[in-house]
């Protein structure tokens, strides 16, 4: 059965600098508690550099994709197995900028989500609808087909999942509260079909121009464990604001 966690994860996607994860790091792990995981994704070049200055302290590595296989003749790819050698815990699997730029299906997803949890790695798989869909209404069956490949892993209570409504990215402006709370309640009804226990107790971020004045209010949502941030992870001070209002 997994526990809740209270989690803020910095996505950085391909923005950032060695410099950045030397001034990062170190002013994170300044601020982070154990009982709230704070957790930065570099991109891949930097990991190894954010997992050796986060050794030994509660900051914690994670990678913004993983192949969907362990090793192999697969020019530019990196294993779930790789990243559990440097130190990381998660890994993030099917994010919509992946989904949408390199065409990365659910069923591929789940390949990769898989890798992870056979490498001991956390997933951290996105899902969430787009404005079209938002605005016909259509925001639960989309989450439903996108979670039908996860729950069919044999190992689908291990998942943590971000709900990134796909219009609310990188747009300032987050999904209402209700909108969040509505559908981080219905991702955990469709885990709660196999297993009320994990329904309730799963970890369920929300990311969507998380920002220091909106984190607060997002985390006082009864279904929301916490946030995918982006663009405002790039700044260490507003990182640690959502990172206190977690
Ligand atoms: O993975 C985080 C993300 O997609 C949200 O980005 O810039 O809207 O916080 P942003």
């Amino acid at each position: 059965v997994p526990t809740r966690e209270r989690m803020v994860v910095g996505n950085w996607k391909m923005h950032g600098s060695l410099a950045l994860c030397r001034e990062m790091v170190p002013a994170m792990a300044s601020v982070a508690q154990p009982d709230a995981a704070l957790v930065l994704c570099p991109p891949a070049p930097y990991l190894g550099e954010v997992a050796r200055l986060a050794a030994n302290t509660d900051v914690q590595c994670c990678a913004q994709n993983v192949a969907d296989a362990h090793s192999g003749a697969l020019t530019g790819e990196w294993s779930a197995g790789m990243l559990a050698d440097l130190g990381c815990r998660y890994a993030i699997v099917g994010h919509s900028e992946r989904r949408r730029h390199y065409h990365e299906t659910d069923h591929l997803i789940a390949a990769k989500a898989q890798a992870c949890l056979e490498a001991g790695i956390t997933p951290i798989v996105c899902v969430g609808e787009s404005w079209v869909h938002h605005q016909t209404g259509q925001t639960e069956v989309v989450l439903q087909h996108q979670l039908g490949t996860l729950l069919a892993l044999p190992e689908w209570h291990r998942l943590i999942i971000a709900y990134e409504p796909v219009w609310a990215i990188g747009t300032g402006v987050a999904a209402r509260p209700d909108t969040v709370e509505a559908a981080h309640r219905y991702i955990r009804s469709r885990f709660a079909t196999r297993d009320p226990v994990v329904g309730n107790n799963m970890t369920v971020l929300y990311g969507g121009s998380v920002n220091a004045d909106n984190a607060t209010q997002l985390f006082a949502l009864p279904d929301v464990d916490g946030a995918l941030v982006g663009s405002a992870s790039l700044q260490s001070d507003a990182l640690m604001q959502i990172y206190t209002a977690a």
